[in-house]
């Protein structure tokens, strides 16, 4: 989930829950303020009953006439109730229903109290209406206020002003949910503020790994995130120039390697065919003894394979910087590899013979021409099948190839000494040798596998090794077709 996402939603989250409380505590807060402002209104409601009763003198004649006008005052909601009471409890006046039906009202709550001289109030279920009510109960004094003389008593239903409070509860959420929209907007201004530059970070170092080197961000302000920002720049450039450092230092070492190769190979080129010619000169010289033509041929001979190893890793040196380079050194052109193999396998004919050795070939019959540098191509199997014989000592060694729409799939199969897990993973290094005092037998300086390598990875191709230790190696190469 992106960081904008999980800012908004965890702001929605809290302020849902705000809000809840926030309605759940202000509807407490506003009902508790309005049954207060209710008894308040009451009680001097019931003051100025109380008053005009006894101005006058109506507690035993007319109260009925001056409650009705007072009750018919009232006709809006919240519609109010009056009850008069006399001091026994007999209700003598009742605005909602008929007087005489009543209990006595001794016995309640708020009438006990207001016969006490206080006010009474009390919420509970009226036992003659069946409803919910507020009441509120002030004594009736006579006119030196020294006795109670009778109760007045006034209530609302409990619903109206509850309804009330709702309105005002509902007035509150609607308030709340349009800050609600607007802590939204501005939270989602400010989320972007903060992640669009880490985006812009993020798609930067998705650009650098995917290998794109020329990124850099935008470092404005400074804030932790500018730092940030200016940082991978610094990353970047220090990157840069450490690469450029390293090509440079690749670069020399290349050059130093071809050049000094191509200074040896003039000269070795020289020994080899003067060796030859000496060779040749002393087998035909009549006078030399033949013991000691035996013993110069000797070491001739082990001149011979000294100068032929010096050759070859000159030229698997010169092969290597070669395929070092960049890609556009490839000559590709659609090949019919299976004639191309075929061509090249007679010269490890001798080898496979002095091993008794089988080499086969096992191409799909349907494989198609490929697109590939033939000589580098060719290359990839020479070392390979120069590998297969040097490292077998019996069985055969068997190249197949096979091909779908996008990639033509090569293997090399031998039944040789196997390479240990642990070198699997290291043989395409430079002068990497496994198995070194094999190596040193057959003459061999680690070069042969990481030219195959560079060729393949030229090729956009990949290579990699199966091997068991005494029961074989199988080298796999996928190449593109085109
Ligand atoms: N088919 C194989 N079977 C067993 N070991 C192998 C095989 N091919 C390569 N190796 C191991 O991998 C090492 C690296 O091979 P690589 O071809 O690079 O060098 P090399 O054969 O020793 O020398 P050269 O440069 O003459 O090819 C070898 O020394 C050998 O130990
Ligand atoms: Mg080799």
């Amino acid at each position: 989930m992106r960081i904008s996402s999980k800012l908004s939603l965890r702001f929605v989250l809290l302020f849902a829950v705000f809000t809840i409380i926030a309605f759940f505590l202000f509807s407490y807060l506003v009902r508790e303020k309005s049954e207060y402002d209710y008894i308040y209104f009451l009680s001097t409601l019931n003051n100025t009953i109380s008053s005009t009763l006894v101005e006058n003198d109506s507690l035993k004649k007319n109260y009925n006439e001056i409650l009705n006008k007072i009750h018919s005052q009232f006709s809006n909601k919240p519609i109010i109730r009056i009850t008069l009471i006399s001091c026994s409890g007999k209700v003598i006046f009742e605005s909602d229903t008929f007087a005489h039906k009543m209990d006595n009202h001794k016995t309640r709550p708020e009438i006990m109290k207001a016969l006490n001289g206080e006010v009474g109030t009390s919420i509970r279920q009226s036992k003659t209406l069946k409803k919910d009510f507020l009441f509120v109960a002030s004594p009736v004094k006579n006119s030196d206020k020294t006795q109670v003389i009778g109760i007045i008593r006034t209530s609302v239903l409990v619903k109206d002003f509850d309804s009330q409070t709702a309105k005002f509860a509902i007035t509150i959420i609607f308030f709340l949910v349009i800050f609600l929209l607007f802590g939204f907007l501005i939270l989602d201004r400010f989320s972007k503020r903060i992640t669009v530059p880490i985006c812009e970070i993020e798609n930067a170092t998705k650009e650098f790994a995917s290998g794109n080197l020329d990124v850099t961000v935008k470092a404005e302000g400074k804030d932790e995130i500018a730092s940030l920002a200016n940082n991978f720049n610094i990353m970047i450039d220090n990157f840069k120039k450490l690469l450029s450092e390293l090509k440079y230092l690749e670069q020399v070492k290349r050059d130093f390697i071809v050049n000094v190769s191509h200074e040896l190979k003039t000269p070795l080129t020289a020994i080899k065919g003067f060796i030859e010619t000496l060779e040749d000169e002393l087998i035909e010289d009549e006078i030399i003894e033949e013991k000691e033509l035996k013993n110069y041929l000797k070491y001739i001979d082990i001149t011979k394979r000294h100068t032929h190893r010096l050759i070859s890793i000159v030229q698997d040196l010169l092969m290597l910087s070669e395929t070092e380079t960049v890609s556009s050194s490839l000559m590709k052109s659609k090949t019919d590899v299976k004639m191309l193999l075929e061509k090249m396998l007679p010269i490890f004919s001798q080898k496979l013979e002095e091993k008794q050795l089988k080499l086969i070939t096992e191409f799909t019959p349907d494989f198609p021409e490929i697109s590939v540098d033939a000589f580098k191509f060719e290359q990839i199997f020479v070392n390979l099948i120069d590998n297969a014989i040097k490292y077998s000592d019996k069985g055969e060694i068997k190249i197949a190839a096979k091909a779908d729409n996008e990639y033509a799939y090569f293997t090399v199969t031998d039944s040789g000494i196997g390479i240990k897990p642990e070198d699997q993973t290291r043989i395409f290094e430079r002068f990497y040798t496994a198995n070194k005092s094999r190596s040193r037998q057959t003459g061999g300086t680690g070069l042969g596998l990481s030219i195959v390598k560079h060729i393949v990875l030229l090729h956009k191709g990949e290579i990699t090794v199966e091997s068991k230790l005494g029961t074989g190696t199988v080298f796999l190469i996928k190449l593109p077709i085109v």
